[in-house]
């Protein structure tokens, strides 16, 4: 593995001691989070699919992305903005706010600014960093909501009929 999981957490524990990345856990992330500790997880899942995939990354540039991808520094359930409108405009926002707060490189921008695709179409994630953050947002997102995949069986449940007593199958 080319990849320093070292240089990943000393990257993070650096960027976690910035007070305008702490600012983001004044702000709910989907059903049971905040946007900071959202934004850790999805770091943490992009380094690790990262390995898993044999991926070549760079570190420092990955953690940024993923801990800035949400940076939109709004409460997303108080603002007067429709769901619809939030997923499509919210990456444009956070890179905004991430560009008068941070230098970032091209890479980092296309991170946050890809990390909603394919809902914003026409701006797609353009290296393996990008991919990666999309791809962990989504899962983090779904964790986070609770989202489980229906079991066998549970549509007959929740039809409201009754299994027979002994009834297998
Ligand atoms: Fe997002
Ligand atoms: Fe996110």
């Amino acid at each position: 593995m080319y990849n320093s999981r070292k240089k990943f957490e000393k990257k993070l524990t650096l960027l976690l001691q910035d007070p305008n990345i702490c600012q983001m856990r004044h702000f709910p992330q989907h059903k049971s989070s905040n946007t900071l500790k959202h934004s850790i997880s999805v770091a943490k899942l992009s380094f690790s699919l990262a390995e898993k995939f044999g991926w070549e990354i760079s570190e420092e540039e990955l953690v940024k992305g993923a801990l800035l991808h949400d940076y939109y520094l709004y409460n997303a359930r108080t603002e007067d903005i429709p769901g619809y409108v939030h997923g499509i405009s919210h990456p444009e926002t956070a890179l905004k706010n991430a560009m008068k707060d941070f230098h970032l490189t091209g890479k980092e921008k296309n991170i946050i600014r890809g990390h909603m695709w394919p809902l914003t179409l026409f701006t797609p994630p353009r290296s393996k960093e990008a991919v990666l953050v999309c791809i962990a947002d989504k899962y983090v997102a779904a964790k986070e909501m609770s989202i489980k995949p229906a079991k066998k069986g549970y549509s007959y449940r929740r039809s409201g009929r009754k299994r027979r007593a002994g009834a297998r199958g």
